[in-house]
């Protein structure tokens, strides 16, 4: 049915138009004003010389960008473009193969419109909403391209390798705030001022302290042979979830939802850290009180004070870690939320999905190759060897990303600000990864991802290999709940369709086949 919608229908006009002289700064407020990611730049006769992004600004101002810099140096020039009349098929396969996310459309060559893949994506979403009972016709295997929700908390945008909170960048939230700033950022949907900030934080504060009789319910989970901490946190943060008797989201008020998600994002860590402490024989640790989330999580942990500098390396792969996108996990938690169950009961959803390895389940796994590999020495010979047996490198590669993972670039600056032979270690391994991957896997843009780094600077900090995945659990409880009051405040039951593909129905019982 899209493929019938003219461009003219979608495009958004009158389209935004930059002139080539016009600074960066100028540009930005222009966007902004406007509200759309992209401006066509005409030249004096209004023809179309360029198109300009808000993804060229932002790649501008990451090599440290000049504001005097004009639009001309920043636009793509001889931009494809569409006639308002093209179907929007036409313009849909323009940017599956290029990429792009913005087009401008002409009419009898001038500039009429700006057509973008949102607009697409809207439509194609409400058109995908069909009278209930009504047979569905496609289904993309694993929902890829499918949007199923709108959501304010944050998005990936890959192709620019970019992700955000709430529209802040996420890598400068984590390379400038504190874990719960940004964490009051997500749940509340606000950056928090001084005294909001000091509210929260007594708040988490006081929702770390675990009942005694709730402990000594945990106490016998420890002793579950094999112990995986994971499974560990799943099994004792639904028990704690029951004991502070959570009421359905759908007979609770948004405050009271919101209270559930910061006192389980809260405690998480306790339960985990106290968990692990006991199976390994080692009494519970306390965090002192004036501590913060990462701090606190390194004594629950070791039971000792950290470092301010390890407390931040971890507070940083936290805040980058805490939501991306609608992920398999965060898509649990609203689909769990939106039957109107309580906020424990999507987080233990959640949880569940993460423990699978396609999506939280090894983290430790780069590590791993870093001590196959040994010496630097070393490092070409066996990378090759392990894709010319068609293995892959962990810590390489990305379904979304197809540049390079931005929560890499800052872990890898956080790595090597920790110091140590580890981390230069993995920076002399990624150097040769990356030549290799691209003598042997030509053309697939194939990046660093997230886990390279998150390895190695969680080893340096002292968080033990098999408590990765279990660590990444507790920052994105953040993401999660934010997620599950969003669904709780605008809710729909999510109960989509399947296609059926069995025998033919209704097909007749065998002659004869009675109860047996
Ligand atoms: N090493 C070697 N080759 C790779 C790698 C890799 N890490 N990743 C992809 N490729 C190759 C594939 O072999 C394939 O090559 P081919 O065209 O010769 O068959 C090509 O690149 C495309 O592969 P896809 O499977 O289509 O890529 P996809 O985007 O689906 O994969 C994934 C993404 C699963 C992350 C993949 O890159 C991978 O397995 N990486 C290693 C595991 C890893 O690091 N996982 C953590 C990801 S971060 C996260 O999810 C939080």
């Amino acid at each position: 049915m899209t493929a019938a919608v003219s461009v003219r229908e979608l495009m958004h006009q009158p389209p935004v138009v930059a002139r080539p002289q016009m600074s960066a700064p100028e540009l930005a407020r222009l966007l902004d004003g406007a509200k759309v990611g992209a401006a066509a730049v005409l030249d004096p006769d209004d023809r179309v010389i360029g198109i300009v992004t808000e993804r060229d600004l932002l790649r501008a101002l990451g090599t440290g960008l000049d504001p005097a810099t004009p639009v001309e140096t920043l636009m793509s020039p001889s931009p494809v473009t569409l006639t308002a009349d093209n179907p929007v098929a036409i313009a849909l396969e323009i940017f599956r193969q290029h990429h792009f996310r913005h087009l401008p459309v002409l009419e009898r060559g001038r500039l009429v419109g700006m057509l973008s893949i949102r607009h697409i994506v809207r439509v194609a979403h409400i058109e995908d909403v069909r009278p209930a009972g009504s047979a569905p016709t496609v289904a993309p295997p694993g929902l890829e391209g499918v949007a199923v929700a709108e959501t304010a908390v944050g998005d990936v945008r890959g192709e620019e390798g970019f992700f955000h909170y709430r529209g802040y960048d996420a890598t400068e939230l984590a390379r400038r705030c504190s874990f719960e700033q940004v964490w009051h950022l997500l749940l509340i949907g606000e950056l928090p001022d001084q005294a909001q900030l000091a509210a929260f934080r007594e708040r988490a504060r006081v929702a770390r302290e675990l009942a005694p009789e709730v402990s000594d319910l945990l106490q016998p989970l420890t002793r579950v042979e094999p112990f995986a901490p994971l499974s560990a946190l799943r099994t004792a943060l639904s028990l704690v979830a029951s004991s502070l008797g959570l009421r359905p989201t759908l007979d609770s008020t948004r405050e009271e939802v919101m209270d559930a998600a910061l006192r389980l994002t809260a405690v998480a860590p306790v339960v985990l850290l106290r968990q692990y402490r006991a199976h390994r024989g080692d009494p519970p640790a306390d965090a002192d009180p004036d501590l913060g989330y990462a701090a606190a999580y390194l004594q629950l942990l070791t039971g000792r004070r950290p470092e301010p500098e390890a407390a931040r390396a971890l507070e940083q792969y936290l805040i980058l870690t805490m939501d991306h996108g609608f992920n398999a996990s965060t898509f649990t938690a609203r689909v769990i939320a939106s039957t109107g169950a309580d906020v424990g009961a999507a987080v233990i959803g959640a949880l569940g999905a993460l423990s699978g390895p396609l999506h939280g389940g090894a983290p430790s796994r780069a590590l791993d190759t870093l001590d196959t590999i040994g010496t630097p020495d070393r490092a070409e010979q066996v990378l090759r060897d392990q894709i010319e047996h068609g293995d892959r490198l962990m810590g390489f590669g990305h379904r979304v990303y197809k540049t390079d993972d931005p929560r890499s670039t800052l872990l890898r600056e956080v790595a090597l600000r920790l110091g140590g032979d580890q981390a230069e270690f993995a920076r002399q391994v990624e150097a040769t990864a990356l030549r290799v991957l691209q003598d042997l896997k030509p053309g697939r843009r194939l990046y660093t991802n997230v886990e390279f780094y998150a390895g190695v600077v969680m080893n340096t900090v002292g968080v033990p290999r098999d408590m990765f995945t279990p660590t990444f659990a507790c920052s994105r409880l953040a993401g999660w709940t934010a997620a599950v009051c969003e669904q709780a405040q605008h809710n729909r039951l999510i109960r989509p369709s399947a296609i059926y593909v069995g025998p033919p129905a209704p097909r007749p019982l065998p002659p004869g086949y009675t109860a047996a």
